[in-house]
């Protein structure tokens, strides 16, 4: 038998090349390069004459176009990260760190499904059916009317799925664990997790069902991740949090019918997971005695504004070169606030340890957040506090300048909602109003620098 050409491909971005190395230059990820057989239907097509083809029908783009009609499994916060519903014929990728959750919410999400009369089927490739069973019951929905199975071989899924009436969902549990009899690789590898995807996503568009594909993250190379899929599903979510808390969001980073950007707050307790409808409360902190460090951010998430407490500590350093540690947050935007703050504002940090921390393991990715984490480190740095009920929000320019951002209103509608009476914003050439909350509006950090030392003293140490 003569030996089919090699190819040396990333699992973590699906890059390939002809020669294996220790680092895939693409995505830059260390030891996660592997061998695999060029085999796929579709390489294998290459350089052959391609066979006739049928002729399609070309039409304009105005036409008779319905809205596409919503799966709704009554999970709030999951359908509305999904864009009110999941679509049918669609493929929804739900990735997320092993453990996560992502087991768990499906299976609540598809007994929400199957009470509401739906057809719907659970393929589980990673537990056994009794394992499935004995989560079901503790989750109290061991009487509700999923449809089960183990099996991993895509052909025997796809055959399984199109007897009898087509499921309204399908979850696949996990794409990690796929396998073509027809594809030369491993369990796991790129090519098989492709293979296998499509296989899905296609009976998915022929048959009108809701695809659910899980995917694990994988931090070593050893298994694909699900970013080599990514761009044959329709919605991508993702499933995120950290192990040390009970909180879980859903964020939805792709959505041919939707926004992204959208999240979704959970709660994993010993009854599986629940939904978190007033989030701010959660990550805001209770704030009861002031401490200097603290500060809250007034962020959007999606279309949904969130109050999130942001932690500094400013503490001096017995290290030569400073720790600066953050969780939750970038750490290169970080480095930028403190230069800023340095050298702006004439602030001296540089011989201190930073560490910065936003509470309840969220992450936030708004520049928006830099007048907040700005605040936390100078009322850190100088012991000072800011006032009980304050929300702050403004991106920093290297300038010093404080730029406004979008969503002023929403923020301090949240804001107010929460009871909260102040707020420290960017200068705006329209005055905000949103009854019931203070605006002080800054230009420059030096402003920002004044404006805390204003501010009561602190006492660093817990009395
Ligand atoms: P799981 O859904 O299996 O994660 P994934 O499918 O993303 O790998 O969730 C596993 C974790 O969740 C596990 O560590 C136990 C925890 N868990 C609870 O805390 N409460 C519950 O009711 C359930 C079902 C799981
Ligand atoms: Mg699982």
């Amino acid at each position: 038998m003569a030996k089919s050409s090699l190819t040396y491909v990333c699992q973590s971005c699906g890059a390939t090349s002809s020669k294996w190395s220790g680092r895939c230059d693409a995505c830059e990820a260390w030891n996660t390069i592997i061998e695999e057989q060029a085999g796929t239907p579709l390489s294998g097509a290459r350089g052959a004459s391609l066979p006739k083809g049928r002729a399609t029908r070309l039409v304009g783009l105005k036409g008779e176009n319905a809205a596409p009609p919503r799966i709704i499994t009554g999970i709030g916060e999951l359908d509305r990260v999904a864009g009110g519903g999941f679509v049918p014929g669609s493929g929804v990728l739900i990735g997320g760190d092993p453990g996560i959750g992502k087991s768990t919410l499906l299976l609540q999400a598809m007994a929400a499904l199957a009470r509401s009369g739906q057809r719907v089927v659970y393929i589980s490739g990673e537990e056994a059916i009794a394992q499935v069973r004995l989560r079901a019951e503790r989750l109290g929905l061991d009487d509700s009317a999923v449809l089960l199975a183990t099996e991993t071989n895509v052909s025997d899924i796809v055959t399984t799925l199109a007897e009898g009436a087509p499921p309204a969902v399908a979850v696949i549990d996990s794409i990690q664990t796929l396998w073509s009899p027809n594809i030369d690789a491993a369990p796991g590898t790129v090519s098989q997790l492709k293979a296998g995807s499509e296989a899905l996503v296609r009976f998915a568009k022929q048959k009108g069902t809701a695809m659910l594909l899980v995917g694990h993250v994988t931090k070593d190379g050893q298994i694909a991740g699900p970013k080599v899929i990514e761009h044959m599903v329709d919605t991508v979510l993702y499933f995120e949090g950290d192990r040390g808390h009970q909180f879980r969001i859903l964020r939805a980073v792709k959505n041919r019918f939707g926004p992204t950007d959208e999240i979704g707050v959970f709660e994993m307790s010993d009854g599986g997971l629940s939904e978190v409808t007033n989030p701010s409360r959660l990550f805001m902190g209770s704030g009861e005695r002031p401490t200097p460090g603290t500060a809250v951010f007034a962020g959007m998430e999606g279309t949904r504004p969130l109050l999130i407490e942001v932690q500094a500590l400013v503490s001096p350093s017995p290290l030569g070169t400073p720790r600066r540690t953050t969780v939750g947050w970038d750490s290169n935007r970080l480095a930028m606030i403190l230069a800023v703050l340095e050298a702006r504002a004439g602030v001296t940090i540089g011989t201190n340890d930073v560490y910065l921390n936003v509470a309840g393991g969220l992450k936030v990715r708004e520049p928006a957040a830099d007048l907040a984490v700005a605040a936390a480190l100078l009322s850190s740095l100088t012991d000072t506090v800011i006032p009980h009920g304050t929300a702050l929000f403004g991106e920093i320019a290297l300038s010093g300048a404080i730029r406004p951002v979008g969503q002023t209103e929403a923020r301090l509608k949240e804001a107010q909602k929460l009871g909260l009476k102040d707020a420290v914003i960017a200068s705006t050439a329209e005055q905000p109003s949103v009854k019931g909350i203070r605006v002080k509006q800054l230009e420059t950090i030096m402003d920002l620098v004044a404006w805390s030392a204003a501010q009561d003293k602190g006492s660093r140490r817990i009395a």
